[in-house]
């Protein structure tokens, strides 16, 4: 290890404007004895940015665009190339890895390959390629703690996962959990974008209307667990209360609980293995949540969660086509372009007409991504009229 107790853990935070961002920022000022910021990067929100230098002072930044109007850092990266020299300083204990979308794949391997520990949110990078960065985090001595408070609540139940004979992971359901299918088809921007439980980025709270996120989780963990698809199970629980559990070979099940706010994941992965007072605006009180309830998914009204399943079961270059489809397809459902089912008709045609390629190299992957992103908007902007089921 790097570095000690007493000696600050040098972080630096893709995406640091971002929701996971923000509030790893808010987790770091707290602990600001503990950790020294390296670099931060943003898309284009360059005034939050700007806000984050006076505050954190690091020693370098990455846009991915109008770098000019960038102040108080000398030294102003852009695009990839920018994220590739930031990811490739060892000066960097810890990179937080909360962009969104695809752009995480990249940063992410090249820090793994200069032996930096990762806190992984970009949930993409392993369903797009984690047959091929897990493995290389293994050889490279890298450990990767999950954000995502699913996975971070697995992390946490586990202490021999030879020994773990399920996964559970827990879904709040999203705003249309008690809907009908007729509400979801006809639900605006706004309806979908109102998570009753969690405040978010808008593309993965739209997958969380569809629970596409869940589906998206469901193959994160079978990368960051190493469990086979038929042993890991997703439960609809309202509350956000339990985070996820693991069921242990001789039945005994462990849940991690904890109230529904992610400066708790965002601090365990950063801090790991150290645990240190968190953010916290009350207690954890079993009597005033009074209830705790819990539903199989609706699989039907849902059907992202069996297309996921059968992605990840497929393997190779299936979930990156589900990937970029759906990501997509969620950005033209914000743009108002389609309907909100929509993004499930589109990412099925796309995915049902991919031939996937099994063990794929890192090119391969980026090659399907642009293909079926290509493809993808291709049938939705090429169309006048949205489709609908
Ligand atoms: N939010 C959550 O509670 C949560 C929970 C679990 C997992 N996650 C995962 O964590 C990741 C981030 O989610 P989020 O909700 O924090 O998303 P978000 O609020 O949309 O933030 C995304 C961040 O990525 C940056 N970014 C976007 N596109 C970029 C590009 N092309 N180049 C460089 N930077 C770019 C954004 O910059 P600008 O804003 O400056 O443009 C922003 O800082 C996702 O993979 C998500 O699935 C999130």
């Amino acid at each position: 290890m790097k570095y000690n107790k007493i000696m600050k853990k040098r972080i630096s935070i893709l995406g640091s404007t971002g929701s996971i961002g923000t509030q790893a920022l808010e987790v770091i000022e707290r602990l600001s004895d503990k950790f020294e910021i390296i670099s931060l990067t943003a898309g284009r929100n360059i005034d939050l940015l700007n806000e984050q230098i006076a505050k954190f002072h690091p020693k370098s930044v990455c846009v991915s665009a109008d770098a000019d109007k960038v102040i108080g850092c000398n030294k102003v990266l852009t695009g990839t190339e920018g994220l590739d020299e930031i990811c490739s300083n060892k000066e960097n204990d810890i990179i937080l890895v909360a962009v969104s979308g695809r752009i995480g794949l990249e940063p992410t391997i090249t820090a793994i390959k200069n032996g930096i520990n990762i806190a992984l949110a970009n949930k993409e990078t392993l369903v797009m390629a984690g047959d091929i960065v897990m493995p290389l985090a293994k050889e490279n001595g890298v450990s990767i703690v999950p954000v995502d408070s699913e996975h971070c609540a697995i992390h946490q139940c586990i202490k021999d996962i030879s020994q773990v004979d399920k996964l559970i992971i827990t879904a709040s359901g999203g705003p249309f959990l008690n809907k009908t299918v007729e509400d979801m088809k006809n639900a605006t921007v706004e309806q979908a974008l109102a998570h009753p439980r969690w405040h978010m980025g808008k593309k993965i709270t739209i997958d969380s209307a569809t629970l596409m996120n869940k589906g998206l989780e469901v193959i994160e963990a079978h990368h960051l667990f190493n469990m086979p698809y038929d042993k890991i199970e997703v439960v609809v629980h309202p509350q956000s209360v339990v985070h996820s559990a693991i069921e242990y070979v001789d039945g005994s099940v462990i849940a991690q609980l904890g109230l529904p706010s992610m400066h708790i994941p965002i601090q365990y992965a950063i801090c790991y293995p150290e645990r240190y007072e968190g953010i916290k605006s009350k207690s954890f009180s079993f009597s005033q949540i009074a209830r705790l309830d819990f539903q199989e998914p609706d699989f039907e009204k849902f059907p992202f969660l069996n297309l996921a399943y059968n992605a990840g079961r497929t393997g190779g270059t299936a979930t990156v086509a589900l990937n970029g489809a759906d990501e997509e397809a969620v950005f033209a459902f914000l743009k108002g372009k389609i309907k909100l089912y929509d993004i499930y008709e589109i990412t099925e045609k796309m995915y049902s007409s991919h031939k996937p390629i099994l063990n794929p190299t890192l090119e391969e992957i980026f090659a399907v991504d642009k293909e079926i992103r290509e493809k993808t908007k291709e049938l939705i902007y090429g169309r006048v009229e949205c489709l609908s089921i």
